[in-house]
């Protein structure tokens, strides 16, 4: 699978899931805009991303505002005159069981999680639509799928994400844009250091394949699915689990 003339937009690229992503598919022969709030983290990424050869792009961009992702699609297009990938993978978590959970931690997480994948998906579909084509992949989670106590503001974002992907498929399926959404399961990055063995070892247990996945596993199903081979499938919500869930 190639990627070459290729640009591709990830949000939350600087590390964890979507860096890896923005490796795989610099590899491939993309060129790559990331955005990231962390400032420091993207300069980092934007050094290991350009031994690759491809250009690179990157703003600190908040995804919950539409207007500071509007300008940075803008700058994409200014730059390489074309967008043609967008992968939706920014996202956080403010853990809490619903009785204790403050509105600003439910607020927080469905305005990173859903309304900056409305944001970007939105901002993408113009060009998008006047060059007759696109992908769009966004980073759901098997939380949105199976709920989780302690994770309902999470679980109520993934779910989301999961519903828009099935209904922006079927918008912008007449125009060959391809939609689908991944649901990672338990992937080792920043996000899931932070949580207690106790809980690590009893996800383990209940993962058929006995191992928690890669940051590269979730890379290398995005990279199937912006590529030609998966022209046919869209509004899809593909998991990566380890077969935790079925
Ligand atoms: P991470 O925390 O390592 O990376 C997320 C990136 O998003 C960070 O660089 C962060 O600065 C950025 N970000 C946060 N808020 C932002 C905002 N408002 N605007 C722009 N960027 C922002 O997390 P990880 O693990 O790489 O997760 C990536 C995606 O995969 C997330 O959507 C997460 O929910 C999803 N996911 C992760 C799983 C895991 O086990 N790690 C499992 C299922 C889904």
């Amino acid at each position: 699978m190639e990627l070459k003339g290729k640009v591709t937009f990830i949000t939350g690229g600087a590390r964890g899931i979507g860096l890896s992503i923005a490796r795989k598919f610099a590899e491939v022969g993309s060129d790559i805009a990331i955005c990231d709030v962390n400032e420091k983290s993207l300069d980092e990424a934007a050094s290991a991303l350009k031994a690759s050869g491809r250009q690179v792009m990157t703003g600190k961009i908040d995804v919950t505002k539409f207007e500071e992702v509007q300008s940075f699609i803008q700058k994409i297009l200014d730059k390489f005159e074309r967008i043609d990938i967008l992968i939706n993978n920014a996202g956080i978590t403010r853990d809490g069981l619903l009785v204790r959970m403050s509105e600003s931690d439910w607020d927080a997480v469905l305005d990173v999680n859903l309304k900056g994948t409305f944001n970007c998906t939105k901002a993408v579909s113009k060009p998008m639509m006047k060059q007759r084509g696109g992908k769009i992949v966004s980073i759901a989670s098997i939380i949105g799928i199976t709920g989780n106590p302690g994770q309902a503001n999470y679980a109520a974002s993934k779910g989301g994400i999961i519903a828009f992907t099935k209904s922006i498929a079927k918008e912008l399926a007449s125009r060959n844009i391809n939609v689908n959404a991944i649901a990672p399961g338990f992937i080792e990055t920043d996000m899931t250091l932070k949580l207690s063995e106790d809980l690590k070892n009893s996800m383990l247990k209940m993962i058929p394949l006995g191992k928690f996945g890669k940051t590269e596993d979730v890379a290398n199903l995005a990279l199937f699915l912006v590529s030609n081979d998966s022209a046919y499938i869209t509004g899809q919500v593909i998991q990566v689990d380890g077969g935790m869930v079925t």
